[in-house]
């Protein structure tokens, strides 16, 4: 097999011979890793998936039934701009740059292995999944996202490898490494050593998880180190796709139930074997919160270096912003003062977490109100919510500090009365696993959940998305 044919790439990957050595060192220990750690069974089924060719904005997908251990994880980056420049921080104008600038090796180093970390957490976290599928679309989309996550880990590695020399290749082999949630050597983050065994769970993750990612590739994608931005430029392609998963799933399950609520006198979806909303609700407040933590603390002085240095800008630098310097504003945020709430005003450039964050709960409520719409289509006037972004929060100014869902400052004591009514209880869960029975008849669904409107590329929910 040609180089080409193992490792697709557009970064000219055979005339970089030393690079293309350390990528093949590395192949057989990701295909190793993928074995061990990847989904569990399905492993010689084929799968209808979508494959990154190219980056062209028509055609850079190719889909067609794909074993997963032959899936072809390729290493693209979006084509160089002439001229690029660092966008935004002190250097702002600057040449942007090619390689790694020697201060902010370490700094840069951090960012791409933090991100890299994520990637393969949420395929292991996912691992069991395709045992308990609700149909055949929803195991396919569940594997693609799975191979896109390897492919993710491919385009963090490449930089690591491609960039870093020694201690990048030691890093690359250290993601193998790390098992989410093991307790010997779990996964950098939180949220990516919480399980996801079961459905709700998934897309509750891929609705709140993944839209974290975005909002990470999307920072990183305004990089003035120009391979890292073109690389997250080209993830973020993909990334929508994972989101549509656990947008579109949990605006199923939530139009499935409001359904079944029509159907039983009292509104008891469990007795006709569905997930009552608040139950949906308690997954909601339990990933968003997690996932809330993934951008650090609101008040940050790395925040504001890897800004400064021009490593990592804000949501759209480009086209939301005028002043990329951002030296000398400031922003107010609520914190815990001598035990109350009190506004807080910080320098802009150590806010930028916050920032961050304030523009993924916005999408985030997009969401919720798609979900709301489905509720009120089928004439019900139960809601549902985002909680306070205080709440249950385990990173930040907030962590240590106990929160009601409206963001109210409570004791412990009254978070853990309240607890079973706000995050799923361990009876919830196993409501929820005992529902998880798989469907994978062709054109059949499970009972908890609505079919989607339509099936993927042009296909019908009725199409054979996994041979089993
Ligand atoms: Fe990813
Ligand atoms: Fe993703």
């Amino acid at each position: 097999m040609n180089l080409y044919d193992r490792i697709p790439n557009n970064v000219n990957l055979s005339e970089d011979k030393r690079l293309q050595r350390a990528l093949e060192k590395w192949l057989p220990n990701f295909l190793s890793w993928w074995h061990d750690m990847g989904p569990e069974g399905f492993q010689t089924k084929d799968v209808w998936l979508r494959t990154a060719v190219d980056v062209g904005s028509e055609g850079w997908a190719h889909f067609d039934y794909v074993k997963m251990p032959d899936y072809r994880w390729g290493i693209f980056l979006e084509p160089a701009e002439a001229d690029a420049r660092v966008g935004f921080g002190d250097n702002y104008g600057a040449p942007a740059y090619q390689e790694v600038p020697g201060e902010f090796r370490n700094s840069l180093r951090r960012i791409i292995v933090t991100q890299g970390d994520t990637e393969p957490a949420s395929v292991e976290q996912q691992r069991q999944l395709g045992h308990t599928c609700p149909s055949l679309y929803d195991m396919r989309n569940l594997f693609q996202v799975n191979v896109e996550e390897g492919r993710h880990l491919w385009a963090m590695v490449y930089l690591l490898h491609g960039y870093f020399g020694r201690d990048g290749r030691d890093e690359a082999d250290a993601l193998l490494e790390r098992r989410s949630g093991n307790p010997d050597k779990p996964r950098i983050l939180e949220a990516f050593n919480q399980p996801c065994d079961d459905w709700l769970n998934f897309y509750a993750f891929t609705m709140f998880t993944d839209r974290d990612g975005k909002y990470q590739l999307s920072a990183l994608a305004e990089s003035g180190f120009e391979p890292l931005a073109r690389t997250c430029r080209f993830m973020l392609t993909e990334e929508a796709h994972h989101m549509f998963v656990g947008d579109t799933g949990l605006s199923r399950v939530v139009k499935r139930t409001a359904q079944l609520m029509k159907q039983n006198p009292n509104e008891d979806v469990r007795a006709l074997g569905g997930i009552p909303l608040d139950i949906v609700q308690k997954y909601i407040n339990f990933w968003f919160s997690y996932s809330l933590d993934l951008f650090g603390g609101e008040i940050s002085s790395n925040s504001a270096d890897f800004f400064a240095a021009g490593l990592k800008g804000r949501f759209k630098e480009q086209a939301q912003y005028t002043d990329h310097v951002a030296a000398d504003g400031s922003f107010t945020m609520m914190v815990v003062e001598n035990g109350k709430l009190a506004p807080r005003e910080v320098p802009l450039r150590n806010a930028l977490n916050e920032v961050l964050r304030g523009e993924y709960v916005k999408d985030c409520e997009k969401g919720l109100a798609r979900w709301n719409k489905a509720l009120a289509d089928e004439g019900l006037q139960q809601r549902l919510y985002l909680p306070s972004i205080r709440f249950h929060r385990h990173v930040g100014a907030y962590a240590g500090h106990q929160f009601d869902l409206e963001g109210n400052l409570i004791s412990r004591e009254e978070f853990e009365q309240k607890k079973s009514e706000w995050l799923p209880t361990i009876a919830d869960r196993e409501y929820v696993r005992s529902l998880m029975k798989p469907v994978t008849e062709v054109g059949k669904i499970a009972n908890w959940i609505a079919p989607p409107a339509t099936g993927i590329k042009g296909k019908p929910f009725e199409f054979e998305y996994v041979r089993l």
